[in-house]
């Protein structure tokens, strides 16, 4: 297995691109599975779950190429509707695919996603609105079977939260449905806003994206088009902390500023000077960072989960004591034992983490236990004093394109290494 071996203390500065998002380019992959014809998407980071989708579309029938970061996906002639348990596994968010599969196909076999490193994440809302749109859902050990016993009929679909795959799902179900489908207490996210757009340049009639109501006429087909990944705002908002945990000065470019509304506040409430020109934010980190009074996750617009984990490594070397509720996930703070491993002060009760910050985190060897939480051990190691080694990367490919390189290029000392097995690491996910 890789590791990252990381020698703290150095500055970060200079300047980076940040890559296409993760959470746009699933859905907008799945959704290619819907339109008759070929697909052109630019801006796909190259990662591991963008490999496993890639798959999943060929394993479909669809035909794939790949050229840089353009995805061409030709799905005319593809007739598959199930996907094998090892596809499923290897990504959990590979339930997306189930509107789609069953938009084209009127019929889907996937297995039962399951727990996952960072919660139970139950389905129970993907399901209701496939049923609210007249999808029969049979639940046959561990796989779920669904079909269309009649036709696919627009309906209105109220959410309990506004799940983001969920949402995603109603819509990529409702787009080709019969009649209109209107999705009450939508999740609100950049990257819903990503695939409706997409959707519409294919001839969908999708309005409301961004707000709590989209309402979704359902039409015949949907034909080709050429569409751009938006960029990633959790890997920006990773960059940024990079910069400001090392006292360092970042300009990350191809970013959008407006969708780190809930997140450039805090970093200036911890002291950074943060100035945004067009597509480009940079950093200035200060010598110690300022203690960020309150992070609290919430649905978007405000306070991303994602960014949770890297902004718990922040306020760990932070002056002062900070609060931080996980409100999204049950089981998001699985960093914090390793946070500790590397002399953070942090106690935990429930979902709620109380950081003390310290003057300096020492190296150690610890675990990466999900994507996130891989990242924020990452920038602990480039703050501490020595050298650390974050195992179980593979959790940190999954969201990161060229992460050695990238630090590498902005000042840090990092690379990474093959390690024999560990069997004490913990490779649920
Ligand atoms: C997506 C993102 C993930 C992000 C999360 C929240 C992708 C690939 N992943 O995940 O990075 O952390 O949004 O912003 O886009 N829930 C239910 N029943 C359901 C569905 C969800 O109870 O049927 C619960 C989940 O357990 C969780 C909460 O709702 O507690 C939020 O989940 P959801 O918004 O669905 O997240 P994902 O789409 O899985």
């Amino acid at each position: 297995m890789s590791a990252f071996v990381i020698n703290g203390g150095r500055r970060i500065s200079g300047s980076l691109r940040v890559q296409g998002s993760k959470n746009s380019v699933l859905p907008i992959l799945a959704a290619t599975f819907l339109v008759c014809g070929k697909s052109i998407i630019h801006n796909c980071p190259t990662l591991s779950d963008t490999n496993s989708t890639i798959k999943i579309l060929k394993n479909l029938g669809c035909s794939v190429i790949r050229e840089g970061s353009t995805v061409i996906i030709d799905s005319s002639t593809a007739q598959g509707y199930e996907i094998p348990d090892d596809l499923m596994r290897e990504m959990r968010s590979s339930v997306v695919f189930l509107g789609a599969i069953i938009g084209r196909m009127k019929k889907a076999v996937i297995s039962s996603p399951g727990g996952c490193e960072i919660g139970l994440r139950p389905i129970d809302l993907h399901l209701y609105s496939m049923r609210q749109l007249g999808v029969n859902v049979n639940e046959d050990y561990g796989k779920l079977v669904c079909n269309v016993p009649e036709k696919l009929e627009g309906n209105r679909i109220t959410f309990s939260f506004p799940s983001v795959g969920a949402t995603e799902n109603a819509i990529l179900a409702s787009v080709t449905a019969k009649g209109t489908t209107v999705i009450v207490n939508a999740a609100r996210e950049p990257e819903i806003i990503d695939l409706c757009d997409f959707l519409n340049k294919c001839g969908a009639k999708i309005s409301g994206a961004g707000e709590t109501v989209i309402t979704v006429e359902g039409v015949e087909v949907l034909r080709p088009c050429e569409h751009s990944v938006i960029c990633d705002r959790i890997v920006t908002a990773t960059y940024l902390i990079a910069g400001a945990v090392t006292g360092g000065d970042v300009s990350l470019e191809n970013t959008n500023p407006v969708h780190l509304q809930a997140v450039l506040p805090l970093l200036e409430e911890a002291g950074c000077k943060v100035s945004v020109r067009c597509k480009t934010i940079r950093l200035k980190a200060p010598l110690r960072l300022n203690r960020i009074d309150k992070i609290i996750t919430q649905p978007y617009p405000g306070f991303p989960t994602d960014a949770q984990a890297p902004f718990t490594a922040l306020a760990c070397v932070a002056k002062g004591t900070g609060v931080i509720v996980e409100n999204i996930f049950e089981s998001r703070f699985k960093h914090i034992p390793e946070l500790i491993r590397m002399g953070a002060s942090i106690k935990t009760e429930g979902r709620v983490a109380v950081v003390e910050g310290v003057e300096r985190l020492y190296g150690a060897e610890v675990v990466s236990p999900d994507l996130r939480g891989g990242a924020a051990l990452v920038l602990a190691g480039l703050t501490a004093t020595g050298t650390t080694v974050v195992k179980n990367i593979k959790f940190i490919d999954r969201g990161y394109e060229d992460f050695v390189e990238k630090l590498t290029a902005i000042g840090a000392d990092i690379e990474r290494i093959n390690i024999p097995d560990d069997d004490s690491v913990n490779n649920v996910g």
